[in-house]
Parts: C-alpha cells; sequence; structure tokens
C-alpha cells in the first residue's frame, strides 16, 4: 500500500532565495486582518511584494503563503490570474498597453507599433537599458479615452504618436 504524501508544514517550505522584508512582513499581518478569509489579503500581499522587488520571484509566493496562513497554490493562482502581478523581473517603468476592444478600435495596433519602433522593443521584451518593459493588458478603464496606455500608476489616452516624446521623457 502506498504511504499518503505528507502534507507539507508551511513553516518549512524553502524560501531561502527570498527573504521578506520584516517592514512588508507586517503589512501583510495588518492586511490578513482586514478580512475574514486570508486569501482575501493574497493579492494584496503581491503588490506589497512588487512594490519592493518589482517583480514576483517565485520564492516570495511560499513566503507570502506562510505569512498569510494559506497554501501556496492560493497565492500562486492569484499571481498567475493577475495581469498586472509580474512574474518575471520588468525595467524600471512598466508600459502597458491596452489591447481591448475599444482601444482596439480606435488605434492599439499603431500605438503598440509606435512604442516598440520607439523603444526598439516588442510585446514581452525589456529595453536594453532596463528602462521600460512593454505589455499588453485588458481594459484600463480609460476605455472613452483610447488608445490608452498605463506607465506605473499613470494612464494616458488618447495617446498619439506625438505624444509619446514628452511622455516617456517623464519615466527616466
Ligand atoms: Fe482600452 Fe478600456 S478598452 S481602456
Amino acid at each position: 500500500m502506498m504511504e499518503p504524501t505528507p502534507v507539507p508544514d508551511l513553516k518549512t517550505i524553502a524560501t531561502d532565495g527570498f527573504r521578506l522584508h520584516p517592514d512588508d512582513e507586517a503589512a501583510m499581518r495588518e492586511e490578513v486582518g482586514h478580512f475574514e478569509q486570508p486569501q482575501a489579503a493574497c493579492i494584496e500581499a503581491l503588490k506589497i511584494v512588487q512594490r519592493r522587488h518589482g517583480w514576483v520571484p517565485d520564492d516570495a509566493i511560499p513566503a507570502i503563503a506562510r505569512v498569510l496562513n494559506v497554501g501556496p497554490a492560493s497565492v500562486e493562482g492569484v499571481a498567475t490570474f493577475y495581469s498586472l502581478i509580474f512574474r518575471k523581473p520588468v525595467g524600471r517603468h512598466v508600459i502597458l498597453v491596452c489591447d481591448s476592444s475599444s482601444c482596439f478600435l480606435t488605434g492599439s495596433d499603431q500605438l503598440r507599433e509606435n512604442l516598440a519602433g520607439r523603444l526598439g522593443i516588442g510585446l514581452g521584451e525589456t529595453t536594453a537599458d532596463g528602462r521600460f518593459t512593454l505589455l499588453p493588458v485588458c481594459c484600463l478603464g480609460a476605455c472613452d479615452g483610447g488608445p490608452a496606455m498605463m506607465i506605473g500608476d499613470d494612464v494616458y489616452g488618447p495617446v498619439g504618436a506625438d505624444d509619446l516624446p514628452d511622455i516617456l521623457e517623464g519615466y527616466p
């Protein structure tokens, strides 16, 4: 008869490649206190890690799970679902180009091509100097101003080719 697979003790899951900053751990614990179910704090916990590191490495998942006292799969599921959680290193500034229907109709393809031409990178790539990463995103909620894009917390739209130099200059 096969032995049952032991359930891992979250406290022993290796997170050696990643250490939560004590301030971040404290912030996560505070977040958990706002919800009845600790899973509800997953997205905020991931954002906390991303704010400090720029992205969320694989080793951060069990570290977050341990603090929230949930299974790593719960954290992984949320991290995979939300496109604004970055699972690979990104540039100092992430440019998110909306590819949803309203922006498509108002020229998101052209905006993406203009950005790609100006930066010399395609979607999913980062400039050689590490300044910008270009990614597609679903609706940014700025549909009446398409084609729209977002850099950091700033939403722009409608963005024409002539607007790009001034906009990009604001992100050294
Ligand atoms: Fe582009 Fe909504 S469709 S912002």
